[in-house]
């Protein structure tokens, strides 16, 4: 490799990276560090859309008002009036870079999802809105003369001195070498860790890698105890949990348990339109009354043609497994989707080392609280991305400040003599699915945070891209378990059996920073 500095390193190459990585280039000299192919990403996945307060009646008031009442008290509402306020102009780029935006009668069609008081949310597609921007954007970079990619680069590292980000080690899967990349502005947009789950939506590559090696490098990780949990992903022996989009329900898609009993408005009026997390819950309370697996989402209902043309990708995947949803109920139950936590950032997207910052799903940047509104991640991407470059390109870059609503923690060394259990990938998600899903108890936790300690304690040296995914997955589990054990209450996506109001005086942050 000739040239190995760049005035932007950005590690990532979903939403967020291309993004930030087509806004960078204006400015300077862009690498791209992704550890698979450049496609290899989350935002290929999201189908429902992307929330923009641009339709009729709507205002950016009424989108801060929906996003804070999801987010649980938790969410910064300073964050919140950047993204509802910006959403628009965010959406002016996407069409001006070519995303094909779904129309109907002349104008940009507009969904409803679930807790958002009227329709607001974009797609593309029908149901393939992440693909389609996915693909727009990477043609765009391809085309780009300022932006090199490296592909099978996995970061391991970012290198910090005296408190300064200054560049990132990567590990080239190709040839198992490790490369220094020299920066000043390092972004970090390695998305989820929804793999840290038996079940989830999410694909392979969501295995916290950013998360994992932010902390190592003292950056402040928070909101970890808040993973979002999909209501309704498949749910039939040998089939993965693929997402079947909020917006099924948006569009009319009602929940019925194995009985056939419309279920939803027994739990609360809003019915299938309630915040994310009690949908979610109640799935649960219903298959545990029925002793079942699964309950039933059903768009029999609906014109042929409206699910034909809203929902291709869906349509298609169940017909293709022998099930046609104009006629039959789709087998569903909840499935781990989103991490409302992350790498803290400050409404620049800056962490608390100068020059690293983060942005997207791997970011907690405020937004979304104890319970993320839907489709408001994909459109956070677009206006932080905006805003760690407009902040890199025009200033030094300043740590955040710390805010006093937080519970400030370092992981804690745990006594695991006796426990030998040994650490596989499998056993690890069926760990964290079984202990730290969506029902959590203290006992249930702190099994699991014992055997996530031994795990941490005998890791050895990664030498292949398996190995250190595993390793960033036992550090993204811990960050997770621990908080999750701190939060005595229940709130948005964290539920605890053992605490299962929310508190006053736990209205605020957990904040993890490694201290060695
Ligand atoms: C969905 O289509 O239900 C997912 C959208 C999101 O996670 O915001």
């Amino acid at each position: 490799m000739a040239n190995k500095e760049f005035d932007f390193i950005i590690i990532g190459s979903g939403i967020a990276g291309l993004y930030t990585a087509l806004l960078a280039k204006e400015a300077g000299s862009v690498l791209i560090l992704t550890k698979g192919s450049l496609d290899e990403c989350n935002t290929k996945y999201a189908q429902g859309g992307i929330a923009a307060p641009i339709g009729h009646g709507d205002s950016a008031e009424l989108h801060f008002k929906d996003t804070m009442a999801a987010g649980a008290g938790l969410c910064d509402p300073e964050a919140v009036r950047i993204l509802t306020e910006e959403a628009s102009d965010r959406i002016t780029d996407l069409i001006d870079l070519g995303v094909p935006f779904d129309t109907q009668f002349g104008e940009v069609a507009l969904t409803r999802e679930a807790a958002h008081s009227l329709p607001r949310i974009l797609h593309a597609g029908g149901d393939a809105t992440g693909e389609r921007i996915e693909v727009t954007l990477s043609r765009a970079v391809h085309d780009s003369k300022n932006i090199t990619i490296m592909e099978h680069s996995l970061a391991t590292d970012i290198i910090v001195r005296d408190g300064i980000a200054k560049g990132v080690t990567a590990f080239d899967s190709r040839i198992g070498s490790l490369e220094n990349y020299i920066s000043s502005s390092i972004i970090l947009s390695t998305g989820g860790a929804g793999r840290l789950f038996k079940l989830t939506t999410n694909p392979d590559v969501a295995t916290g890698d950013g998360i994992a090696i932010a902390y190592k490098a003292g950056a402040d990780i928070t909101d970890m105890e808040f993973c979002q949990f999909h209501p309704t992903a498949i749910r039939l022996p040998g089939i993965p949990p693929f997402l079947i989009s909020e917006a099924v329900r948006g569009e009319g898609g009602t929940l019925r348990n194995v009985e056939g009993h419309h279920f939803m408005p027994d739990y609360t009026p809003d019915a299938e339109l309630a915040p994310r997390d009690i949908v979610a819950r109640s799935i649960v309370a219903e298959m545990r009354k029925t002793g079942s697996e699964r309950v039933f989402l059903d768009v029999t209902h609906l014109p042929r043609k409206t699910i034909t043309n809203r929902f291709p990708t869906i349509y298609r995947f169940c017909l293709d497994r022998g099930l046609d949803i104009s006629k039959g109920l789709i087998p569903v139950a909840p499935a781990s989707h989103y991490m409302m936590g992350g790498v803290r950032t400050n409404a620049y997207g800056e962490t608390n080392i100068a020059g690293l910052f983060a942005c997207g799903e791997v970011a907690c940047t405020g937004v979304h609280g104890a319970n993320r509104l839907a489709s408001n991640s994909l459109m956070e991407v677009l206006v932080f991305s905006k805003r760690i470059i407009d902040r890199a390109k025009g200033e030094t870059p300043k740590p955040v400040k710390s805010s006093t609503s937080e519970s400030r923690h370092t992981l804690i060394k745990r006594s695991t003599s006796g426990i030998d259990t040994p650490l596989r990938l499998a056993m690890l998600q069926s760990l964290l699915w079984d202990n730290a899903g969506i029902v959590r108890s203290k006992e249930k936790l702190e099994e699991a945070a014992l055997v996530l300690a031994a795990w941490h304690n005998t890791l050895g040296t990664p030498t292949d891209r398996p190995y250190y995914e595993l390793c960033n997955m036992v550090l993204g589990g811990r960050l997770l378990i621990e908080a999750a054990l701190i939060r005595e209450e229940s709130r948005g996506a964290h539920f605890r059996t053992d605490f299962p109001e929310p508190s006053s005086e736990w209205e605020k942050h957990i904040v993890f920073r490694n201290e060695d």
